[in-house]
């Protein structure tokens, strides 16, 4: 009888260390146009860690890249001791890297980070930085040292996970833009690996670091360069050789979907939340080998280490730091202190343009403000569809307060408005209309956007409830 194995995964944990900033006006600006806790993330990564640590029946811990948020060393020495502690508690810990883990000061790599800076009080100065070619042995005794086989020019390896099971950790290449995949010769490596895990009778589980499905068919057409290189060809690898579960992360949206071929062949790509997200999670997966089965479940944090966030969940907490939180929040200071609520969201938002002209702007905020759901459902031409008791409750819901609850599960997933509420009714209907108005004019800027035999009404769907698999939290993938 082969045993169940089990394992911890954290993905995009943008481990910021105290010695990269100061308290300030740079820094802070700096997080609140990003959609991630930067300054907390020491102490959201440690309250993962003491999860973990507090769990004895599972030594096993993956970390899938953008590890670190810029790349800067002091950064890598902090995440490297968290690493030491797990593996000096007996863990065992399997990293692979991604595009934020490094810099290349003259573009070499086509890395997007050319430098790391440490945030004063009034700027920015330059801060010493690991280049990518330094990463690997810089992160070898986790994994690679561990490894039944190791393409090193990728930085990809295979673990022996535990009776019946390995892990390909792919390091996907990246280089920012236009290449995140394996070449050639790392795609030979990988299928070898993966006939070589079935010729022993072993399952096989994959981890890179983008994804390999898109979370919405919006973000495969306007940002294909975002999903992993060779996706096509990897899906066509994983059907082809029954390999059923990847695990990735990057685009920072909790979700589970499924890719079928012509054939019926296919496989689920489990993208996991950054870690440092409001919403952050880890995967915990367990892997029985006897029945075929592969277990995933979602842990978020229910509180934070050395943080007080008073009479706020720790969802609400972080989500106030970030620019979407950070507008809702402030919105009712439209209507009573338009100037504190432009201070609230400097950075976000053009606070100089919005005060220049705040006679034009506060009425305007003022009008979206008070627009019911209502609104949505007759410029959606659905009002006469909707029975008394929708109606009513249309008439009774803000707008605004549906905007920012689809806002609050972009990246947490599991999105809220399944097709028989009033909410999905009147803002697909709206979506509807857009689509009939923008081809009548033919508006080209908007078409561009619309992914071939697709509409407006269609991408709408993917944000309004969960047309992926069902549960983006948890899912038992069949692996036999
Ligand atoms: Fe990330
Ligand atoms: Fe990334």
């Amino acid at each position: 009888m082969k045993q169940p194995t089990s394992f911890y995964l954290l993905t995009d944990t943008h481990f910021v260390s105290k010695q990269t900033w100061v308290e300030g006006k740079p820094f802070t600006m700096r997080e609140r146009g990003d959609q991630i806790a930067l300054k907390l993330s020491p102490e959201i990564l440690d309250s993962f860690i003491e999860m973990i640590l507090a769990d004895d029946t599972i030594d096993t811990v993956l970390f899938t890249g953008d590890n670190v948020n810029s790349g800067d060393m002091a950064s890598h020495a902090d995440f490297r001791a968290r690493l030491e502690k797990l593996t000096a508690a007996g863990k065992k810990v399997y990293v692979i890297c991604a595009t934020h883990d490094y810099c290349s000061p003259n573009g070499e790599d086509e890395c997007f980070q050319h430098d790391a800076v440490r945030y004063t009080e009034t700027g920015v100065e330059p801060t010493p930085f690991m280049y990518r070619r330094d990463l690997f042995d810089y992160y070898a005794d986790y994994g690679p040292k561990q490894a039944i086989s190791v393409h090193k020019e990728s930085g990809s390896y295979v673990v022996q996970l535990g009776e019946g099971v390995r892990l390909a950790m792919i390091d996907d290449n990246g280089n920012g833009r236009s290449h995140c995949g394996l070449f050639e010769d790392g795609v030979a490596w990988l299928t070898a690996q993966i006939r070589d895990a079935k010729a022993a009778g072993d399952y096989i589980l994959l981890a890179t670091h983008h994804p390999v499905i898109a979370p919405w068919e919006v973000f495969r057409h306007m940002v294909d360069y975002e999903l992993y290189g060779g996706y096509r060809e990897l899906s066509k690898l994983m059907c082809e050789e029954g390999v059923r579960v990847v695990f990735t992360g990057h685009t920072h949206v909790q979700n589970i979907r499924k890719y079928t071929d012509e054939e019926g062949r296919w496989f689920v790509d489990v993208a996991t939340i950054a870690a440092v997200n409001a919403a952050g999670k880890m995967r915990r997966v367990t892997v029985d080998p006897e029945k075929g089965t592969c277990s995933i479940e979602s842990i978020p944090l229910d509180s934070i280490l050395g943080v007080d966030t008073g009479d706020k969940s720790v969802f609400d907490y972080l989500y106030g730091i970030n620019f979407a939180g950070r507008i809702e929040q402030a919105f009712p200071l439209v209507k009573t202190d338009f100037d504190r609520f432009l201070d609230e969201t400097d950075g976000i938002l053009p606070a100089e343009k919005l005060r220049k002209y705040k006679a034009l702007v506060k009425p305007l905020l003022g009008f979206v403000a008070k627009r019911k759901l209502s609104f949505a459902a007759k410029f959606g031409k659905v009002w006469k569809t909707l029975t008394d008791e929708e109606k009513k409750e249309a008439k009774e819901t803000k707008l605004l307060d549906v905007v920012f609850e689809i806002c609050r599960h972009i990246y947490p997933g599991n999105a809220p408005f399944t097709p028989d509420t009033v909410e999905y009714k009147a803002l697909h209907g709206a979506a509807a209309r857009l689509d009939r108005f923008v081809e009548k004019h033919q508006i080209e800027k908007v078409q561009k956007l619309i992914p071939p035999g697709s509409s407006l009404a269609e991408m709408a769907e993917d944000f309004l409830y969960n047309n992926r698999t069902g549960d983006d939290d948890t899912i038992v993938v069949d692996l036999k």
